[in-house]
């Protein structure tokens, strides 16, 4: 299980999919529905995009969550959080979910991979910023994401 809010997804999220499928039977990217703040894409749109990039039919399965991560794990009878770690600024939050995890559900064990060097900086915050101010997101995001975050502000500027 791969879950995260992934609003939107990066290349950074796209290197650790890959990487998950390459070990595990099947991958479950899992959006978070109902993040604390509003997303910039809907569930809906975020499902595309994810979609879009994996491609159909093979080990990467794309759902939406809400609720307990680890109640969703275990309803989808899956026994393993997957998170990617950029930077050691990562750890420590993650630390912290992993044995809150553990601690909900010793049953379902928390796997940290990381990212390829070339995506250690890439995070959505800063991908939604740049792309706000129309900076250019290529080699960061894939080109269908990066079209839909500029559609997405250029609709915001004309509201
Ligand atoms: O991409 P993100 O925002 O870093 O992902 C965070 C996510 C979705 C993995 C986390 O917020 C989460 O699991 N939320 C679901 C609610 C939950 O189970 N919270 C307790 C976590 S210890």
């Amino acid at each position: 299980m791969y879950p995260g809010s992934f609003d939107p997804l990066t290349y950074g999220h796209l290197d650790i999919i890959q990487r998950g499928a390459a070990i595990f039977d099947k991958v479950i990217v899992a959006i978070l529905k109902n993040a604390g703040k509003e997303p910039l894409f809907s569930s809906a749109e975020r499902i595309a995009m994810i979609e879009e990039a994996v491609g159909a039919g093979g080990r990467v399965k794309v759902d939406v969550f809400d609720g307990l991560l680890v109640d969703y794990v275990e309803r989808m009878n899956a026994s393993v959080i997957l998170r990617g770690v950029r930077a050691v600024s990562d750890f420590e939050f993650e630390f912290q979910m992993a044995l809150m995890n553990r601690r909900l559900n010793s049953r379902i064990e928390t796997i940290f991979m990381m990212p390829s060097e070339a995506y250690s900086f890439v995070s959505s915050r800063l991908v939604k910023e740049v792309g706000a101010l129309g900076g250019n997101l290529s080699g960061v995001v894939p080109p269908h994401v990066e079209r839909s975050l500029s559609a997405r502000f250029r609709e915001a500027r004309t509201r």
